[in-house]
């Protein structure tokens, strides 16, 4: 490991610039600082709909370098939200920003003909990918992804149910709201019909525990098949999981969950469909998540550091799905483009080169051991889980009863982005995804952060 450290350090230190990562974070101005507030309320006179992240701390970015982000005060922050997820290798990685550059100055769109850089793709996506995961199709965001991937996963089967679980969240377009958990975002409306969702084993939260009182899995998978028999209509075409579920809260499954429901799919001539929008291309030290386990599903969508940046997601299926593609008009205006492309495979060879999925392994073991020894210190500190770059710390108000603490979590949020953290609120989780080309110093000088954060507010909230 050691000599990766050092070529991770010459990557981000050397060869992009003069940043110094020892001097960050760099806070010249209490942020939000004034330049930030004007910028902001200028900009959201017109600009509506935030999130709870921009709400919480409403600063104002205005370039990014690796793993630190910049504002329009000058103050420099680590950089633990990877924008959202997405920035996997880093802000405006060099051979990222001039592949891209290269195809907008060569031929920026060619609807779905095919073309040299999309030829490359294909080829490296059949090469890298486990079993045969070999028939592809790309899109432009996740959501318009899932969209597809459900629309083959109908085609493949000829049926319409589709059954997804509690707190997974696929987009916000009506067929990926219809099976997530958010509320708001269906808004008033019914789910699409043949949407159902099921509870799913949370290590940390089960509901059925065997005798030992160990998550019981099995009770689950028996519940699915009650759930098959008495509610739904019988058309059901699979499953469409996450296999973390990101937004949910970096929520864990056990490692003989997604085995288990592989063979309880292969038995009952379900198709497994894997939202991996999130988890894929490194965020959890393999291209997709489903690695960790040895399962290979049927279908799976692709995202966010795919193109690190550059709009552009994927839909892969096993080749005899492949040609469930045919049927559902699968051709986007912009999937595919020639720039989305070269994003994706300068991503790709990256990632391969670099040997950044094990360096993203590696930093998840240094941060769920820090992670552990905060929760020593802190009874605030319900559960930490890492795996790669995906890391979670969930806020309860009191270990016993696990009840969150919302409250807790909103506030370390805001003290810790003051400190010069910037990163991704859930209520009472906590959630970190820094890019993973950051390095071991700076991500342990990151979690400091936030342990100063969880101290101050269990301070306020009298429980040091
Ligand atoms: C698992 C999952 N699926 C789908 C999406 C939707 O992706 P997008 O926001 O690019 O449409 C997301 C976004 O966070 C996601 O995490």
């Amino acid at each position: 490991m050691t000599h990766l450290t050092n070529d991770i350090a010459s990557f981000n230190t050397l060869e992009w610039g003069s940043t110094d990562l020892s001097a960050v974070p760099h806070l010249p101005v209490p942020p939000p600082g004034p330049a930030s507030v004007a910028l902001h309320a200028r900009c959201t006179k017109h600009f509506k709909g935030l999130s709870g992240q921009v709400k919480l701390f409403p600063v104002a970015f205005e370039s990014g370098k690796g793993c630190v982000l910049r504002d329009v005060d000058g103050n420099e922050y680590i950089d633990f939200s990877s924008g959202i997820y997405v920035t996997t290798l880093g802000h405006c990685h060099p051979k990222i920003s001039e592949a891209i550059a290269r195809a907008a100055h060569t031929l920026m769109n060619a609807h779905d003909f095919t073309t040299p850089i999309k030829t490359e793709l294909m080829e490296k996506l059949a090469a890298i990918l486990p079993g045969d995961l070999s028939g592809f199709q790309l899109y432009d965001s996740g959501t318009t992804a899932v969209e597809a991937g459900m629309r083959v996963l109908r085609a493949a089967t000829g049926k319409g149910e589709m059954i997804s679980c509690f707190y997974d969240y696929h987009g916000k377009t009506y067929g990926g709201v219809s099976l997530g958990h958010i509320r708001s975002q269906v808004y008033g409306r019914v789910r699409a019909p043949g949407a159902h969702m099921v509870p799913r084993p949370d290590v940390y939260r089960p509901i059925w525990k065997t005798a030992d009182g160990a998550i019981d899995t099995d009770a689950y998978l028996a519940f699915y098949d009650q759930y098959l028999d008495k509610a739904t209509v019988g058309d059901v075409a699979g499953f469409v999981l996450e296999p973390i579920q990101g937004w949910g809260g970096t929520i864990m499954p056990p490692d003989d969950f997604f085995p288990k429901l592989r063979k309880f799919c292969d038995e009952r001539g379900l198709l497994m469909m894997i939202d991996e929008v999130l988890t894929s291309w490194g965020r959890t030290g393999k291209w997709l998540c489903m690695e960790h386990w040895d399962v290979v599903p049927d279908i799976v969508t692709i995202g966010k550091g795919f193109g690190n940046g550059f709009p552009v997601t994927c839909v892969a299926v096993r080749e005899p799905y492949m040609e469930s593609f045919e049927a559902i008009s699968a051709s986007s205006s912009y999937g595919g483009n020639p720039m989305a492309c070269a994003a994706a495979l300068a991503s790709t060879q990256v990632i391969e080169e670099e040997n950044l999925n094990e360096w993203a392994t590696h930093l998840g073991e240094v941060a769920l051991k820090r992670m552990k020894e905060m929760q020593e210190r802190h009874p605030i500190i319900g559960h930490v889980r890492a795996l790669g770059c995906l890391m979670g710390i969930e806020l309860v108000k009191d270990r016993a009863t696990k009840e969150p603490f919302d409250k807790a979590g909103a506030l370390v949020y805001q003290k810790a982005f003051a400190k010069g953290l910037a990163w991704i609120p859930a209520g009472h989780i906590l959630r970190m995804s820094p890019p993973i080309v950051m390095d071991e110093a700076t991500l342990l000088k990151g979690l400091d952060i936030i342990e100063d954060a969880i101290g101050e507010v269990e301070k306020e909230f009298g429980y040091a």
